[in-house]
Order: C-alpha cells, then structure tokens, then sequence
C-alpha cells in the first residue's frame, strides 16, 4: 500500500475507478455512522490475533493506538472521509496506514469486508433497538399519564367509525400502551436473533489461520458466534427484523395521528390540541391545522418503504455477499432515524392533547349505544336468549329514531311497551356510566378495570 490515494485492490488493477461509479459505489457518507462500532471490531479483532499469535505484540499495539487516534479524530471532527476510499472500513484502513505506517497492514489478516460490515451493523443495530426501546418506555409513560387523567372520561366507542358502545378515554389510550408494549417487546426479541457475531467468518468461506471466534464473540457482547460462514455473509435477516419491527411500530403511530385527525375535526371536535402542535393556513385566517399528526401518519410511508426496499433487494440474491447489499445501512438508518422523530412527534401530540369531555359524552350519547346494554339487562334479569333481547332491542332503537329521541330521553312507560314485565331499574342501563362501569370482564372497559390495569403497567414498567 505504498501507492498513495490507491484503492486496497489498486496491485490489481490497470485503470483508476471510474468517476460516476465512485459516486455510486462510495456508501461513506452513509456509512461513517458506524465509525464507532468498526474501530470497536477491529480493536477486539487486534486483540485476538494478538492473543492467537497471528501477529506480534508490537504491531498489535502499533494497530491498538492508531485506531483509538483515529476514534477522536473522528469524534473531534479532524477526520477527512474520502470517498475514494469508497466505506467507513477502508477509510479507517487508509488513515490507519498513514498513521502507523505498513503495520497496519496487518490489521485485515483473517477478515474481510463482508464480515466486518455485518459484525459492524449488527453492533449498530442492536445499540439503536436498545435506543428505540428507551423511547417507547417515555411514550408509553406519556399515556398512562394521560389515561390516569381520563379514566372518567366517557367517549363513545366506535367501530366502523359509527358509534357503537361507550368507553373510557383512558381505555382506549391504553389500547395504544399495549401496542407500544409490543413493539418494544418485538425490538428485543430482535436482540436474540441478532446476538450471532459475524467477525471471522471472512468472505464467506472461514479461515485458515487459528482465529479464536468465541474469544471476538464474547468481547464484543454478543451470544456465540455464528454457525455457517456463507449464510452469514449473506444474510441480512437482522435488518428486515428491524425494519418490520420500525414499520409495525409506525404503523401504530400513524394510526393514533389519524384518530387525532378526525377527532380534531370540525365535524368530532372529540380533542383539541395546544397551539404548540397545529399549523396555520396561508390565505384562510381561522385554520389551526394539526401539521404534526399527518406528518407521522406519512411518514410511516417511509418506514414501510425501506422495509419494502430492503426485502426487494434481497429476493432474487443468490448467496453469498453482493454488492446490492450495500443498500441495507440507508434504508436502516433512514427508517430508525424516521421512527425516532416520529416516537418524539407522538409524544408531544399526547401530551399537548385535551380531551373535550362534554362533546365525548354528548356524542356518547348519541348513536343509541346502549342498545346492547338493554339486550344483555334482558337477557339477565328475563332469562331470555340473547337474540331475542337483540330484537327487542332492535325494535327499541326504531322506536326512538322515529321520534328522535335519545334510548335515555324515553319513559318508562314507552320501554314497557317493548317488554310488559320491565323493572323501574331498567332505566339506568341507558347510562352511558353504568354501561362502562359494566364491563367488567377482564381486559374490559369498566374503570374499575382500567385503575387497576393502570397501577399494573406502572409496576411491570417501574415507573
Ligand atoms: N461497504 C460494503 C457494504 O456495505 C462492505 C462490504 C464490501 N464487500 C465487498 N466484497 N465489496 O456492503
């Protein structure tokens, strides 16, 4: 490597690359992020051919103080990343060799790029699922915070977005706090897969030197190492496990942002959310529109995007490394830093949202949604079947859409017209209260219910 500002494989070669395709080729200004995690490999790396006897102690430690130097020149920014160079593996060589002189050329025996790369990503990747994880623990916090103050909040629930029976606000907040628990749980089931070090396989064959793989394995804090060489060159599983875990999650985002859509609506008026998360209109002075929610609702575009991407790129490869796969670390670190954004955009959306208590309990009143309450107080108390009650019931609801009244604005005396042997306490079960406070099957909407499934979380989650 004497030739200066030539490729590791310029001995090779005749012409120097072409200009567009190392425009192309070069993933540095991606891949530098992972400058931490390739000096970490590589120390370790050092460190076991040191211990193995593959290389002497002197040019060892020769290695060990050019790659800390280049960590904090990296870290203080006098780090210049040439694209030339055309990846953070080989930029990080390169500097090396002008550092240290030709004992960094040491650094590479027993590995290559293909498992370098992954060892680094998977590094990466574990790091950044711990970091997302962190941050669904502060979201989920904000929504139980919010639940606390709602549980008797009375909305109605809907499905088909028609009214269909009441719930607590706090209820259907903790709908999304499970949500989030499962995704915080699919990011750390994650870890189990990925816990497989790479580092030693080389390009896809093994290698002949004595390499100590568990002793690389166990440094860098992973499980074991792996099993097969080729299938770990090849394989890119852990980033699809990440992408599907990021695209689930905003998923879940994107589908609070669209309830938060329509609630605000003209139309629900269900939430208001503080000026601090709505935008303004150009030309009509009386909008506040609420920017952020359909921000994140688009924004999980992307997520399934890279997901999209990611699974395209790898179908038709045969096995082992390509150079399509070079694609991974963009579509990753695009869908984590989108996810990131999008966990704090949501946290602020909860914590800047106010309940309009009297319009969800108006509208909770409308849509007759204790019809199924009357069905299931006739099942109870006349020993009737159930589908029997429902067409009572039915029969009720016509009655009170005639006449456009509410099932609680009709008389006692109109109820007996439907069910002769009717008791005076029937008229309770058209209380949108009584019929939350009902629901007592676990799981279930009463708030005796939600009080406790509240203190459980705060105690699985500390907090
Ligand atoms: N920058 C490459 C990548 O991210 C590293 C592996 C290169 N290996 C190779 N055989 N060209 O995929």
């Amino acid at each position: 490597m004497k030739n200066k500002n030539k490729t590791v494989w310029g001995a090779r070669f005749n012409n120097p690359t072409s200009k567009i395709f190392e425009k192309i080729g070069s993933s540095i200004d991606i891949d530098k992020r992972l400058f931490k995690e390739d000096i970490f490999g590589s120390i370790i790396h050092t460190k076991m051919l040191v211990k193995q006897k593959i290389i002497n102690k002197n040019i060892g430690n020769k290695i060990l103080f050019g790659l800390k130097k280049i960590k904090t020149e990296i870290q203080n920014n006098n780090f210049i990343f040439k694209k030339k160079y055309e990846d953070i593996h080989l930029n990080i060589e390169n500097r090396l060799f002008e550092i240290i002189g030709e004992s960094a050329g040491y650094l590479h025996i027993a590995r290559s790029r293909n498992d370098q790369v992954i060892t680094d990503f998977k590094l990466w990747i574990k790091k950044s699922s711990f970091e997302i994880v962190r941050n669904l623990n502060i979201l989920i916090k904000s929504f139980l915070k919010k639940s606390e103050l709602n549980v008797n909040t009375i909305m109605p629930g809907f499905t088909h977005l028609k009214n269909a029976q009441p719930i607590s606000f706090a209820h259907y907040l903790l709908a999304y706090v499970e949500m989030f628990k499962r995704d915080k749980n699919r990011f750390l089931n994650n870890i189990n897969y990925i816990d497989e070090c790479p580092l030693g396989v080389g390009a896809l064959a093994g290698t002949s030197y004595k390499i100590d793989r568990n002793f690389t394995s166990k440094k860098l804090g992973f499980k074991k190492p792996t099993n097969n060489s080729i299938d770990t060159v090849s394989d890119r599983d852990f980033a699809l496990d990440f992408l599907s875990s990021a695209s689930i999650c905003a998923m879940h985002i994107s589908r609070f942002a669209e309830e938060l859509i329509i609630w605000n609506s003209d139309v629900f008026k269900l939430v208001t959310l503080n000026d601090k998360m709505l935008t303004g209109s150009s030309i009509m002075p009386q909008k506040k529109n609420p920017d952020p929610a359909e921000l994140i609702r688009g924004r999980a575009g992307k997520n399934f995007g890279s997901l999209q991407a990611m699974l395209t790129t790898m179908k038709g490869l045969p096995l082992s490394y390509y150079k399509d796969m070079q694609e991974d670390k963009d579509l990753v670190f695009n869908s984590y830093d989108t996810l990131l954004e999008s966990l704090a955009i949501t946290n602020e959306l909860v914590k800047n949202l106010k309940a309009n208590k009297e319009r969800m309990l108006s509208l909770a009143n409308e849509g007759y949604t204790t019809a199924t309450d009357f069905a299931d107080y006739l099942v109870r108390e006349n020993k009737i079947s159930f589908r029997d009650a429902y067409k009572i019931s039915a029969k009720l609801v016509n009655y009170a859409e005639k006449r456009g009244k509410k099932l609680n604005e009709l008389n006692f005396n109109e109820l007996k017209k439907f069910r002769s042997n009717l008791n005076k306490n029937v008229m309770k079960v058209f209380s949108v209260n009584n019929s939350v406070d009902l629901k007592i099957s676990f799981g279930g909407t009463s708030r005796k219910n939600i009080k406790k499934m509240i203190s459980k979380i705060k105690k699985e989650l500390k907090v």
